[in-house]
């Protein structure tokens, strides 16, 4: 057989390089066909006054790749499936979709019932809630922070020692919650987390057996619900009022919950604070039934008018309370970095849960966070950011009633980083929401908030990453579409 190579001596690419690049993509365009024979190597030397090393070079690079074999006694042929079609993914045929079908254990089932969000698309204005102003977030000083801990050392790039997290940031958590937020604990007991989504799944899977009932308030934090409903754990969705969760109605007896899971600074959605005899009576429940009681403290720094509200944890003698608490809203979202105060007991089995979900948090991350709250630059975001945060609300408050009259009803206290607020119209949620999205302005109805299905004519208004002018013509936009 014949080859048509064009050898040039003069090119800068090596002569046995010429040899395998042509006959590569001779094979690969068709030229040569798999199975074919190729000519002996003192052949094809001959025929382009190559050396017969040039050839053999060539050729054993096209065989150590898998393109050509050799036949002992035989010669050299072309292999019959090429390294290309293995390793180049082709098109995904129909039938993987729509025939294979993957069995998802019991878990994955159930994470794929829950109904997450789906993703969101973006809007002119948004009052999407639980997002902080990230615009005054101090970019500048993290940076520094971040690049000054990034040169100090290189031992940030290594796995840590421990899976709780840096031990300074577990200290400084500590003493920021101790005077803070009325918490009582060691660095010890605090378990830097990944968010307070993975402290919720780390207490969900170290506690919660399937079929085990978990309390949890009604409407509330459908992040935390999912997590409890994936693990396999029964719901029982508790009445709430003004004053918080309504403690009379958690049962003793066999469908005692293991867990409840309470926001009691500034309850999720509805804003409401857990009055103080209803956390004396939580907590004594909880002593008498041996269940245990999640703090999701989650936006308690932000209290306008009024001082913070010591934690339903600080009040608690029988280590009953698990409580979580995260730099998502103080800081920024994706810092990932939350924290966990466990009971003594505990310690332990959650640093080997931790190890065992992801290792441990990022070093670099922790060590810039830990100077940062040390330096009481966090202290000093959160002041800024109340005032700011306090502004935009009553400006959210203000035009909530100018447009829609005094029958609006605000729930909530002066408190966190979302209003609820129930309108007086006589549309669907539905329709509310698609008439504000037709002028380029986000709503949330509160309806996903519910366990209990309720057609509730209730939106959560987050108003802390927009300013004062998108509050107003967000709310005038939407005032505008829904009269039309
Ligand atoms: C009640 C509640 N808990 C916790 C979080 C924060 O979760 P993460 O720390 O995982 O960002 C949110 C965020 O929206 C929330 O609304």
């Amino acid at each position: 057989m014949e080859l048509a190579l064009i050898i040039d001596s003069a090119s800068p690419e090596p002569l046995h390089q010429q040899v395998y690049s042509q006959i590569r993509s001779a094979i690969l365009s068709g030229r040569l066909a798999s199975g074919q024979r190729l000519p002996p190597s003192r052949t094809l030397a001959k025929s382009f006054n190559l050396s017969r090393t040039t050839v053999t070079q060539g050729y054993d690079q096209l065989i150590s790749e898998g393109y050509l074999q050799t036949r002992p006694g035989a010669g050299t042929y072309i292999c019959s499936q090429l390294p290309e079609v293995l390793l180049v993914a082709g098109p995904i045929k129909p039938s993987h979709q729509t025939v294979v079908n993957i069995p998802l254990s019991a878990y994955g089932q159930r994470v794929n019932q829950s109904s997450l969000r789906p993703l969101r698309k973006s809007y002119d204005i948004s009052f999407r809630y639980g997002h902080p102003a990230l615009d005054l977030f101090p970019v500048e000083l993290w940076r520094k922070l971040l690049s000054k801990h990034c040169r100090a050392t290189i031992q940030w790039l290594n796995y840590a020692q421990k899976s709780y997290g840096h031990w300074p940031l577990r200290q400084a958590v500590a003493d920021y919650l101790k005077h803070s937020r009325a918490v009582r604990c060691t660095p010890e007991q605090v378990i830097i987390t990944s968010g307070s989504q993975q402290a919720l799944s780390l207490i969900t899977q170290l506690l919660v057996n399937p079929g085990d009932s978990v309390a949890i308030e009604d409407p509330g934090y459908r992040g935390a619900r999912h997590i409890f409903k994936s693990n396999g754990a029964n719901l029982l969705p508790m009445p709430l009022d003004r004053n918080g969760l309504i403690v009379d109605t958690l049962v003793e007896g066999d469908d005692t919950p293991r867990l409840v899971y309470v926001t009691p600074s500034h309850q999720f959605p509805t804003g409401a604070l857990l009055s103080l005899p209803r956390r004396l009576a939580l907590l004594q429940w909880a002593w008498q039934t041996g269940a245990l009681i999640i703090e999701d403290d989650y936006d308690s720094e932000y209290r306008y008018g009024g001082r913070p509200i010591p934690s339903l944890q600080g009040l608690d003698s029988h280590a009953s309370v698990l409580y979580v608490g995260t730099f998502s809203k103080v800081m920024f979202p994706s810092i990932r970095l939350g924290y966990l105060v466990v009971p003594d007991a505990l310690v332990n089995v959650f640093g080997k849960a931790k190890w065992l979900a992801d290792r441990q948090p990022p070093t670099l991350t922790q060590y810039a966070l830990a100077e940062f709250i040390k330096a009481g630059h966090l202290e000093r975001h959160i002041r800024k950011m109340r005032l700011c945060y306090e502004r935009r609300r009553k400006t959210l408050v203000q035009a909530l009633y100018q447009h829609f009259g005094q029958d609006v009803k605000i729930l909530g206290d002066s408190a966190g980083l979302h209003v609820m607020a129930k309108l007086p119209l006589n549309l669907s949620d539905d329709d509310i929401v698609a008439r504000a999205a037709s002028v380029g302005v986000e709503m949330c109805s509160a309806q996903i908030q519910y366990e209990v299905p309720h057609n509730t004519g209730e939106f959560v208004f987050g108003y802390t990453a927009i300013n004062e002018d998108q509050i107003e013509a967000g709310i005038d936009r939407v005032a505008k579409a829904l009269r039309t």
